[in-house]
């Protein structure tokens, strides 16, 4: 994938329980969105399993990084530079987000700070979530037992949520959440 700029994310073990969570399903033909795609690995496995995949970030530097080992691996991306769904009109059968989630004063690492109990890119997530996931459609969210996560999905009983991927570190434990709107589960 080239060499990783030291702006962007750099895969680790949040990345790669996301990359198990996606090995649960079958992506071919089905719309993805990787959201804070960062280095691109998400969008990327994704799309060399032949989705068809839209990449965003807020971050310029990981959109051209994304865009280039895209070339690399000859795989076909949209990429959009986005504040979070700002730039984004198209609905998808998968949603993934491995979001900023340490908790910060301010933000002055977007790449991990997730602002006040490491929690405010995910409301806001939540909140614009809906109108962007087909109906049938679900979403894989990494959460951390460091922004206690399970709180903030307790305000939003539209979505149904479990967890698909676990995984100890000696700090915290990572989870992959498992949302969807509805009963329906095609995917
Ligand atoms: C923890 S990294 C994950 C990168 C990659 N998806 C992975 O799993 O390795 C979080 C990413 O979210 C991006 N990000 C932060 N705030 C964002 C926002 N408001 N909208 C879109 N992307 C954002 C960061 O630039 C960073 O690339």
């Amino acid at each position: 994938m080239g060499n990783i700029p030291p702006q962007v994310y750099a895969p680790g073990d949040d990345t790669f329980l996301m990359t198990d969570a996606i090995d649960t399903l079958s992506v071919e033909g089905k719309n993805v969105l990787d959201l804070g795609t960062g280095s691109g690995i998400l969008g990327l496995y994704c799309a060399l399993r032949g989705a068809s995949v839209t990449g965003a970030d807020i971050d310029e530097a990981a959109i051209r990084h994304t865009a280039d080992a895209a070339r690399l691996l000859g795989v076909d991306l949209k990429l959009v530079v986005s504040d979070l769904f700002s730039n984004i009109t198209d609905q998808f059968d998968l949603v993934l987000f491995n979001p900023p989630y340490l908790p910060s004063e301010g933000i002055h690492d977007g790449t991990v700070d997730g602002g006040s109990g490491g929690r405010d890119l995910i409301i806001r997530f939540l909140e614009e979530l809906p109108g962007h996931l087909r109906k049938e459609g679900i979403t894989f969210l990494l959460v951390s037992s460091l922004n206690n996560p399970h709180t903030p999905l307790k305000g939003y009983s539209n979505f149904e949520f479990s967890t698909i991927a676990k995984r100890a570190l000696f700090f915290e434990e990572l989870e992959v959440l498992r949302l969807r709107l509805g009963n329906d589960l095609s995917i």
